[in-house]
């Protein structure tokens, strides 16, 4: 059963402009410990993939706080709220500490669907209810 459904699109360039603004520190703020390994990695290697990665990150993580339905309100934090990709590539959400506590104990289960495109990164998510 769904349990909800969440969206966003975030424009890169405001993405960019925070890390101008507040480097690596921004990059803390939103990224859990895992994602900001690889945001490192690549913003090393060509720094246009690292905003475009911190991008897709940010909108996920709103579109999955809409799809819980608590916007970024406790338990839901940036830092909790994990995108990893499956071999095959597709992303998919792992959560830590208490949102994870809230979410299993709801039964709740998140599907993720991430694009970007030149100024604009965007996010669908599904929460349904495990039967
Ligand atoms: C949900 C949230 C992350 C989106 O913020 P944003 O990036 O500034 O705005 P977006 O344009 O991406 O999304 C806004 C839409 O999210 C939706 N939304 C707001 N709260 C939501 C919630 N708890 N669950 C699901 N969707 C929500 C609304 O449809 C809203 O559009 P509307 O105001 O025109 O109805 C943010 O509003 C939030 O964290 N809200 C919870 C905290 C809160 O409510 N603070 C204000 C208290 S008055």
């Amino acid at each position: 059963m769904i349990y909800g459904i969440g969206t966003d699109i975030c424009d890169v360039r405001r993405i960019r402009a925070s890390l101008e603004r507040h480097g690596e520190r921004f990059a803390q703020k939103v990224l859990a410990d895992g994602e900001l390994a690889t945001w490192k990695a690549r913003s090393e290697r060509w720094p246009e993939r690292g905003i475009r990665y911190l991008a897709t990150r940010f909108s996920a993580k709103e579109a999955f706080s809409k799809a819980i339905g608590l916007g970024m309100r406790m338990p839901m934090t940036w830092k909790l709220c994990e995108v990893i990709k499956l071999p095959s590539g597709q992303p998919a959400i792992r959560l830590h500490g208490e949102l994870k506590e809230w979410f299993e104990q709801k039964g709740l289960q998140a599907h993720l669907s991430v694009t970007d495109e030149s100024d604009y990164a965007a996010s669908f998510c599904v929460v349904e209810r495990k039967e």
